[in-house]
């Protein structure tokens, strides 16, 4: 496995495997890889013959207020990750190397950013559409990969290439949790022994809230105000949304049908603002 850190370096690579014949995946992500990650590179690997992951944390994607200076790295623990999945290619490119001097091109989008995390996080999207468009203009990969535990951001991406007319394919992948429920996140670390012990309360109200729907309730409300209760049993937590919305336009709905997102972000005790979420088909 190689690591390159400029964009010459991954085109001169993936022009070689396209001479070959090779079809590439590539494996979007900011690093600090877990589990989680891991899935997606094991996935990418099953279905092509080489995958790229690209570990860069994108200052474009965080607000002046938000983690991007404390955001968690450690290259060594993930190239170990990235080799042992079967990873081919890791791009690993300074700030400097993404945004040129002068740089002044976005994609943004409208409508499915309004919402859920769009509204705390303003720019977010934009930064998150902005990089993945050049990662994907960089690696030209068949396949990307993306987990669902972001579920606005996978929803967002799905809708790029498709407006964009974009010739890749989208694969989601399941959220993996701890084994007590929480889902996986590099910003978990994080959490004081006793928050991460008081957090897994979010994964809790996320079950609760899919028997609650599977179990015939069908008045969205009814079931925010039982994952909200759920959530303010325990201490620190400051609940950012508990929404229920259509899972295509991000947009709430009055009775549950159709296929739904289920999605939270919570701030827990000021240490770090974590989300979860299910989807239904009702
Ligand atoms: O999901 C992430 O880790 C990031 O938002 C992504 C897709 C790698 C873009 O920076």
């Amino acid at each position: 496995m190689r690591i390159v850190s400029t964009v010459d370096e991954v085109r001169s690579q993936v022009k070689a495997w396209r001479k070959e014949g090779k079809s590439v995946g590539l494996v979007p992500t900011m690093g600090y890889l877990h589990e989680g990650h891991e899935s997606l590179i094991r996935k990418a690997v099953a279905e092509n013959d080489e995958v790229v992951v690209s570990i860069f944390v994108n200052p474009m994607q965080f607000g002046p207020t938000e983690d991007l200076a404390s955001y968690p790295r450690d290259l060594e623990a993930d190239s170990k990750l990235c080799e042992s999945a079967g990873a081919a290619l890791i791009f690993h490119p300074e700030p400097e190397e993404m945004y040129q001097e002068g740089f002044c091109s976005f994609v943004d989008m409208n409508g499915l950013t309004n919402a859920l995390c769009g509204l705390s996080r303003p720019v977010h999207f934009r930064g998150v559409c902005t990089v993945v468009n050049k990662l994907f203009n960089i690696v030209m990969p068949d396949k990307a990969y993306f987990g669902e535990k972001d579920a606005q951001q996978l929803a967002v991406i799905r809708r790029m290439v498709k407006d964009l007319n974009m010739d890749i394919t989208i694969v989601g992948c399941p959220i993996i949790r701890e084994e007590d429920g929480l889902a996986k996140s590099s910003r978990n670390t994080y959490l004081s022994p006793e928050s991460r012990q008081n957090a897994v309360i979010l994964s809790k109200s996320i079950f609760l809230g899919k028997k609650l729907i599977e179990d015939g309730e069908r008045n969205p409300e009814v079931v925010k105000k039982a994952m909200r209760e759920l959530i303010m049993t325990k201490p620190g937590m400051d609940i950012d949304y508990v929404e229920i919305v259509d899972n295509n336009t991000m947009q709430s709905i009055d009775v549950i049908a159709g296929d739904i997102l289920c999605a939270i972000a919570v701030r827990v005790s000021g240490e770090a603002r974590l989300i979860d979420n299910f989807m239904l088909s009702v």
